[in-house]
């Protein structure tokens, strides 16, 4: 039997891009910073681990984390590998920071990142003047050394990635001069909110579409007091969730909707969802709002390419409202999914066809049709596979709400990544209706 309504009030953990980059930032600024709201899951907790072994402190105190910056440039030879787990934003954006300090540190990670791409940084960092001895195909493990005199280049990204722009960003704040990097489709800005807020000189233009974004190097940051709003890649199951089960109303408090995040929204709306917006507040330089959600029922959309950059990591939990709207949906330009920690269109055609959704995956997208709003049939004997991918295995839990069988996922354990409380939330939900 499909799952009972979601009712009640909750919140999400704290954004995990942001509380990554609260803790690098406060780790090159001389001086303590605080921070509230960090997401405590293990992505960010290593990267905590890693400015910890590069002479930062990062703790965990009653009323938040304390990290104690060294100053741009003084980040100390690590004595042995950085474990990067399955974070690959912890990898990229610490190539970056590393790149201009002169120091060498070996990058490990579990067996879904050593399957990313990491020549995207290489490339550009390269260019800085630091060097690399990658594992074949450009991936984990890897050995780098950052450049004794860094470079500043002018940089235009050939992927849409804010992991690169924010490699590039970083370190060019070692890097005598002004680094650039332009931006022809924009990413996620949290990189350059928070550069600006801990006293970067940093400069955005917008020219022809294009966003120039500046930062002048031998920056000294001063540290910050952050309070990490919720995340929207984790409220997102929630949404979904609220609006595919008949009688839910759902408030999620706190949900950071910075426009270079929100794509889902738009795209949810446009499908016909419920999704209001109240108390509308800035929390650490991030626009917020608590979102209620109702039940509603979707129909299908062509999701338009533009849009992909502001929900890459949404993509997986729309596939399930999709695989219940109404009519035929349609994705593409998404080939990006292919390297996110598994490759999300491969993975979720497999997993909703196994859940009994009518799923044709594309080269670049996925075409849906959808049920109507009948649940799916779910999983019945057999175990989904989520390959190490947090994303996968949250969203094919929403699926297993909205189905008749549940659907049975082969791995919980990813979702401590991002996610740490998922379950026992969504076990609360249930129960309390
Ligand atoms: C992130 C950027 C995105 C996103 C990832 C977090 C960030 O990756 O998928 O979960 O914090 O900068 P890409 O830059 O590879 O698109």
């Amino acid at each position: 039997m499909p799952a009972g309504p979601l009712r009640g009030t909750i919140r999400v953990p704290g954004d995990k891009s942001i509380s990554h980059r609260a803790v690098m930032l406060g780790a090159l600024a001389i001086g303590e910073t605080r921070v509230t709201g960090l997401l405590e899951g293990e992505d960010v907790m290593a990267t905590a681990a890693a400015m910890r072994q590069m002479g930062a402190g990062a703790a965990k105190h009653a009323d938040g984390w304390r990290i104690h910056g060294v100053g741009v440039g003084g980040l100390l030879q690590p004595a042995m590998a950085l474990e990067m787990g399955n974070s690959g934003t912890s990898t990229r954006l610490l190539m970056g920071l590393l790149a201009s300090h002169a120091i060498t540190a070996a990058f490990t990670g579990d067996a879904s990142l050593s399957r990313r791409p990491m020549g995207r940084v290489i490339e550009p960092l390269s260019r800085i003047g630091a060097s690399f001895t990658p594992s074949p195909g450009g991936t984990l493990p890897l050995m780098m050394t950052g450049a004794p005199v860094p470079v500043p280049i002018e940089y235009r990204l050939p992927v849409a990635s804010a992991q690169v722009k924010s490699a590039v960003l970083l370190a060019g704040l070692n890097t005598a001069g002004i680094t650039t990097v332009i931006e022809p489709v924009a990413t996620r800005d949290h990189s350059e909110r928070m550069l600006r807020g801990f006293g970067a000189e940093l400069e955005v233009e917008e020219l022809d579409g294009e966003r120039i974004i500046r930062v002048r190097g031998e920056a000294d940051l001063t540290p910050q007091t952050i309070e990490v709003p919720g995340d929207p890649s984790s409220a997102a199951f929630f949404i979904v969730a609220a609006t595919l089960i008949e009688g839910s109303d759902l408030t999620i408090e706190n949900v950071g909707l910075n426009p270079t995040r929100a794509g889902l929204i738009d795209v949810l709306r446009q499908m016909g969802a419920s999704i209001e917006e109240l108390n509308a507040r800035e929390v650490g330089g991030e626009p917020v709002a608590d979102l209620r959600v109702r039940h509603a029922a979707l129909s299908c959309i062509a999701v338009d390419p533009a849009l992909a950059p502001s929900m890459i990591d949404e993509f997986p939990v729309l596939f399930v409202a999709a695989a219940l709207a109404q009519g035929r949906t349609v994705t593409r330009g998404l080939d990006e999914l292919r390297v996110k920690e598994s490759d999300r269109l491969a993975v979720m055609a497999a997993a909703l066809t196994a859940a009994g959704a009518r799923v044709e995956e594309t080269a670049d997208g996925l075409i849906i049709d959808g049920t109507g709003g009948e649940p799916l049939r779910g999983t019945a004997n057999a175990r989904v596979k989520t390959h190490l991918d947090h994303r996968i295995a949250m969203s094919l839990a929403i699926a297993g709400l909205a189905s008749q069988a549940g659907v049975e996922i082969d791995d919980t354990r990813p979702i401590d990544t991002s996610f740490p409380g998922f379950i026992p939330l969504i076990e609360g939900l249930r129960h309390s209706s």
